[in-house]
């Protein structure tokens, strides 16, 4: 087993880590495979099509986990493009990348966000334009027209809509981060810590330490690019990489505003350049 020397941000003791981990069936599932890097325009487009939706519209598949569905999408949608109200059987992440989204009385424009637990009735929805947008169903989803929520539905959770650009930047919540960088958090979930947040960093970051998260943690470029050992990740490209994989050091000549997503509470462990 591969270990590496880490240091905590938090108590700045060394640690040794495995940095090649097996993954026992009982640990954290695997779930999605290892995606380090790819850029989404490359990723073949299919039509996508939901159980209950009539309207089809193409998505790319970022990443899927072969087990229970869960997925990220890159969907577009084309103009015109309608669900009635209805309300899902898992949680639906959406994040609009261009164009907009109407849902309901909700308007997601560009660089906007919902949250939408599974029963939770929405609609109807409608692009009226040629849209694109990250689809992130929590698993397999199926659609039920309907005007009211299901019974066991999680309203207290429902996030109808988020205008990201309307949001302050906050301070990223790692210590010892590089000043440059800030961050912008759409939804953090109560019972496991998994969150969803923009990052923004400026022109010319830069961190010289690589690292790990205890939690899986899945990225993609919306502005910018970021590059590392792995090349330059420009507007449009994606990870999805499982715990304990260590990764960077990061850096940013043009800025970069990166979507991110984690499963849990995002810690992170610094490993100190040789
Ligand atoms: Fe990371």
């Amino acid at each position: 087993m591969d270990s590496r020397l880490t240091m905590s941000p938090l108590t700045g003791e060394t640690n040794s880590i495995e940095t090649n981990p097996t993954y026992r069936q009982g640990d954290r599932p695997m779930g999605r495979p290892h995606i380090e890097f790819i850029q989404s325009s490359e990723v073949e487009s299919d039509v996508w099509q939901i159980s209950g939706i009539a309207a089809k519209a193409q998505a790319r598949t970022l990443s899927r986990d072969p087990g229970n569905g869960a997925a990220t999408e890159l969907v577009n949608f084309p103009a015109g493009w309608s669900a009635p109200t209805g309300y899902f059987s898992t949680d639906i992440e959406v994040f609009v990348l261009d164009g907009h989204l109407q849902i309901g009385s909700y308007r997601l424009k560009q660089h906007s966000y919902a949250y939408i637990p599974a029963g939770v009735c929405s609609g109807p929805w409608e692009a009226q334009k040629v849209t694109n947008a990250l689809w992130m169903p929590s698993a397999s989803p199926q659609f039920i027209a309907a005007s009211e929520h299901a019974p066991g539905n999680r309203l207290e959770r429902y996030i109808p809509s988020i205008d990201s650009s309307a949001l302050p930047w906050a301070g990223t919540i790692t210590p010892g981060f590089p000043p440059g960088a800030m961050r912008k958090t759409l939804r953090t979930d109560p019972d496991t810590g998994a969150s969803t947040w923009l990052l923004g960093v400026l022109p010319q970051w830069r961190d010289y330490r690589a690292e790990i998260h205890p939690v899986i943690e899945e990225a993609y470029v919306v502005l910018g690019g970021l590059t590392s050992l792995c090349g330059t990740m420009t507007q449009g490209c994606y990870f999805w990489r499982p715990a304990h994989i260590p990764h960077g050091p990061y850096a940013s000549a043009t800025g970069a505003l990166v979507f991110f997503r984690s499963d849990g509470s995002l810690r992170t462990d610094y490993i100190l350049p040789e």
